[in-house]
């Protein structure tokens, strides 16, 4: 479901009685009910996260991490998804029935995942087969509907995440002559640039304009993106690299690669969200960094390493809006209409579309 389907479905929202709570009060709805739930709840956080809601994640992780843990989550009853939409649909299809899955706001969507729905990628489909014929396999970034991840796992294709992108195309082009990668043209064409792939081998689909966008002859193209990307990373821009570059010389630039072609290119490294983690985390005291990714993680960074140089590669960044939707009202909400038998925001795949959606997961989790 893309978010605009999720708003179409009505979804009550936080009751004021949370919004006039002081800090200490939702805390400690939110460490009671822990208490007693204990191993019966699951909350898995991913690293965009807010602090405040950080604090009480069992595991904090990129999306990888929390797919395979969701995947390997065989105690809990109640999973609470401190992260967005398609992370909480992600582990609702890799987990059992009997397990459910709450996202504390309905309204924390991805607005690349809402990039491409079902309909323009079928049309797309039809379009390229008539093109190219059986010669492509479909690929989606987790950062899609579940819709999507179905389709892709009814034409033999996977899942992939930033931490695994290289991998899974390379196993993608063992089965076919091309891919199509949805929805994020940046990881997109990162990744198949690193692999050896030049741009000309690469063309666009234009899921608006109904048009592919190539300069190479149809027989040369080998890697098809989906004309999406991610409304936080693109802030990132040539201009900050450079006048990082300028003002401070010394520093170790490393994005995430939802940055355009361009920024990756002109940066030290490029990773996900734990590859930054580990890079920083690993370098000797006193390095200095820029980093280019969501500000909350940036920020979290800088805090738990005072023994290094951080700033943000662009000053002006700011953190994903629906990431930050989920926030302690609504985390103490969540689980207190959990605790008193009323549980809010279940996200529930419909069994045809996560048999499908869980062939592309799970060929991804085996090779991850
Ligand atoms: P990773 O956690 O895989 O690095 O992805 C970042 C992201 O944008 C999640 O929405
Ligand atoms: Fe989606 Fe970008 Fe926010 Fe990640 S950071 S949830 S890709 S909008």
């Amino acid at each position: 479901m893309n978010l605009f389907e999720t708003m179409q479905t009505q979804h009550p929202t936080l009751p004021e009685r949370y919004q006039n709570m002081t800090e200490e009060e939702l805390r400690s709805i939110v460490e009671r009910v822990k208490n007693k739930m204990g191993s019966r709840l699951f909350m898995p956080g991913h690293h965009y996260q807010k602090d405040e809601v950080i604090d009480y994640a069992d595991v904090r992780g990129d999306s990888l991490k929390l797919a395979q843990l969701s995947a390997n989550q065989h105690e809990a009853e109640a999973i609470v998804f401190c992260g967005v939409h398609f992370m909480a649909e992600t582990a609702d299809i890799l987990t059992r029935e009997d397990q459910h899955v709450y996202l504390p706001d309905m309204r924390a969507g991805c607005s690349m995942a809402d990039m491409a729905d079902i309909h323009q990628t079928e049309k797309a489909w039809t379009r390229l087969m008539d093109a190219f014929g059986d010669t492509i396999l479909p690929l989606t970034y987790v950062n899609s509907t579940a819709a999507i991840k179905a389709f892709v796992g009814r034409y033999g294709g996977a899942t992939v995440t930033s931490s695994n992108a290289a991998r899974m195309i390379e196993w993608a082009f063992e089965q076919k002559e091309r891919i199509l990668f949805l929805p994020d043209q940046h990881l997109g064409r990162n990744t198949a640039y690193d692999l050896g792939i030049s741009l000309e081998e690469m063309a666009v689909w234009d899921p608006i304009r109904e048009e592919l966008i190539h300069e190479a002859p149809y027989e040369d193209i080998k890697v098809i993106l989906w004309k999406g990307h991610c409304s936080v990373h693109e802030n990132f821009r040539v201009a900050n690299v450079e006048q990082v570059r300028r003002d401070y010389p010394d520093t170790n630039i490393i994005v995430h690669p939802e940055c355009s072609r361009e920024v990756v290119a002109l940066s030290d490294y490029a990773g996900s969200t734990n590859y930054i983690i580990d890079q920083i985390e690993n370098a000797p005291p006193g390095s200095s960094w820029a980093i280019g990714t969501e500000m909350n993680l940036v920020n979290r960074i800088i805090k738990e390493h005072p023994e290094q140089h951080i700033i943000s590669l662009n000053p002006r960044m700011c953190p994903c809006l629906t990431m930050n939707r989920i926030d302690l009202p609504h985390l103490a909400w969540s689980l207190e209409s959990i605790a008193d038998g009323q549980p809010q925001n279940v996200i529930k795949v419909d069994e045809s579309t996560a048999i499908d959606a869980r062939k592309a997961l799970e060929r991804m989790l085996e090779r991850a």
